[in-house]
């Protein structure tokens, strides 16, 4: 069982390397720069764009960790299965469960899943919700001082620790029963952006504050920040609720035998991310 890890140097790939070099689980990680080992485990050049430029790497890998939203995945895909790979555990989002097909981010994780499994190759479609890690970006507003404004301020979410996804999908690319199964991953408690605030406070050590942003200012931060399609998906899910990331399941103790990481063992682990 060799592992190919896609998205190797973000949060949610970079945490699957990490889990891998810890469980002794031979694997490479695909990357677009140079790059030294990732936590022990060999980097391979790719583009997810261009699925031609790593060929070579799909040699004697058993299954994948691919990231959603890349337009020539099938091509990638037939790749795969030239190669003899034999699973792929797709990095979805719980946006596909709002079945709103004409929401831009649920529309590429939904293309991603009917690609995969199109493509005959076995699958574990993972949708987790708001990773924990999102709170990087708040960075450069901390850069400027103790006041946090936060979108949707009322909307408490179940955020999911990068780790946690990582290990589901350990489990899925290695054992058995995870065969043609979804995925719905939370975090342990849902809270408010305000909540989330002051856990990041206490972790650095900082007197933080959130300025709760009316729906008005939200809408405008939003389409300031990313393409229009994307902050009108994501208004979509918070300021009219298409999706419930408040509800809080217990798959990932199911599946890895452990809690589900919290917000303080996030932050308290990342604090050098914010100096
Ligand atoms: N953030 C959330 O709340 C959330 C929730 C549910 C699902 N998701 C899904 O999870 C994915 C990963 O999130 P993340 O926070 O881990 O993202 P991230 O930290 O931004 O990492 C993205 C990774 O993808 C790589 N990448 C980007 N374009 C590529 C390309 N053309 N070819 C090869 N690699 C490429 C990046 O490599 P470089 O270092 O070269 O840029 C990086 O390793 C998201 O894209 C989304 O689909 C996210």
């Amino acid at each position: 069982m060799t592992v190919l890890v896609t998205g190797a140097t973000g949060n949610a790939g970079g945490a699957v390397v990490r889990a891998l070099a810890a469980a002794g689980v031979p694997g490479k990680a695909l990357v677009r720069g140079k790059a030294e080992l990732l936590a022990g485990i060999e980097p391979v050049y790719g583009d997810l764009g261009r699925p031609d430029t790593f060929v070579e790497a799909l040699d004697g890998i058993s299954a994948i960790f691919l990231l959603s939203g890349y337009e020539r995945v099938e091509e990638l895909l037939a790749n795969a299965v030239k190669a003899g790979v034999e699973r792929v555990v797709l990095l979805s989002s719980s946006s596909v469960d709002s079945e709103q097909t004409s929401n831009a981010i649920a529309q590429y994780h939904l293309a991603a899943e009917n690609a995969v499994d199109a493509s005959g190759l076995d699958w574990t479609f993972l949708r987790p919700n708001s990773f924990m890690s999102n709170t990087l970006r708040w960075l450069d507003q901390l850069r400027l001082g103790n006041v946090v404004r936060v979108q949707f301020p009322d909307i408490p979410v179940a955020t999911i620790h990068p780790d946690d996804v990582a290990d589901v999908a350990l489990h899925a690319m290695t054992g058995n029963g995870h065969s043609r199964t979804v995925y719905r991953l939370t975090g342990p408690v849902a809270l408010k952006p305000s909540e989330q605030v002051e856990i990041l406070g206490q972790a650095l050590g900082r007197p933080l504050r959130a300025h709760e942003l009316s729906r008005a200012e939200s809408h405008e931060q939003l389409f300031a920040s990313m393409p229009a399609p994307y902050a009108e998906a994501i208004e979509r899910f918070f300021g009219d609720g298409i999706i419930d990331e408040t509800a809080v399941n217990d798959t990932v103790e199911t599946i890895t035998g452990h809690p589900a990481r919290t917000l303080q063992d996030w932050t308290r682990t990342n604090t050098n991310l914010f100096s």
